[in-house]
């Protein structure tokens, strides 16, 4: 495995096939997303897909333009605006976390996966995701479509969950310092959109060569 043209090849291909989605900044934007985009939307696409989550996404930006406006909210009305995105755990986590944000951070995000983690109601993976995605932050980003993108490039044929951990450490060792951002999403989209989990795309893919 040539990692240095691995990472070429992947980010060459998100930079011409970066799905636009309405929480993301263009490839090449080194960090320019909004954090309350950035982490609103990663909460809601931990139980759903992206073409169920965007209606709701937008929806709720709207309506609650700032983790303020969010945090302001009375808890019924965002349960309400809730409802069809399943697991309301989320919901409420999502409230305690846009009113510490608001109450302890004057309404500004903390930049760095650490203090991103310390917040009540964010996980590790949104943690991480936040870091990379509004701060172009070095942190690991792995969730189901990473773990499947990792499996087949490394040939990982322990299922999971066992295998979590060394899934883990492969994504960690493609991670640099330039573009992190970009590349948490290049890995996400093409898990979603190319190395899909029944019938993959490996005619379309970038990095197919080196699977
Ligand atoms: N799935 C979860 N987070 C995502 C993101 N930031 N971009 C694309 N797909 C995702």
């Amino acid at each position: 495995m040539d990692r240095i043209r691995l990472r070429a090849d992947l980010l060459s291909w998100y930079d011409a096939h970066a799905r636009a989605l309405p929480w993301r900044a263009p490839p090449g934007g080194g960090g320019r997303s909004d954090p309350y985009a950035v982490w609103l939307s990663e909460v809601m696409l931990q139980q759903t897909t992206v073409p169920h989550a965007t209606p709701y996404f937008l929806k709720f930006r709207d309506r609650w333009p700032t983790v303020s406006d969010l945090a302001a909210a009375d808890d019924g009305d965002l349960m309400a605006a809730w409802a069809g995105l399943g697991y309301y755990a989320r919901a409420r986590n999502l409230l305690k976390c846009a009113r510490a944000v608001a109450a302890d951070h004057g309404g500004v995000f903390p930049d760095t996966e650490g203090a991103l983690r310390a917040l009540p109601g964010i996980g590790a993976y949104t943690a991480a995701a936040v870091a990379a995605i509004a701060f172009d932050r070095a942190a690991n980003v792995v969730d189901g479509n990473v773990e499947r993108v990792m499996a087949r490039l490394f040939a990982i044929e322990t299922p999971l969950p066992a295998a979590k951990p060394t899934l883990t450490a492969l994504a960690a060792g493609l991670i640099a310092e330039d573009r992190p951002g970009d590349w948490a999403q290049a890995l996400m989209d093409l898990g979603a959109t190319v190395c899909k989990p029944k019938a993959p795309l490996c005619g379309l893919c970038p990095v197919a060569d080196q699977c």
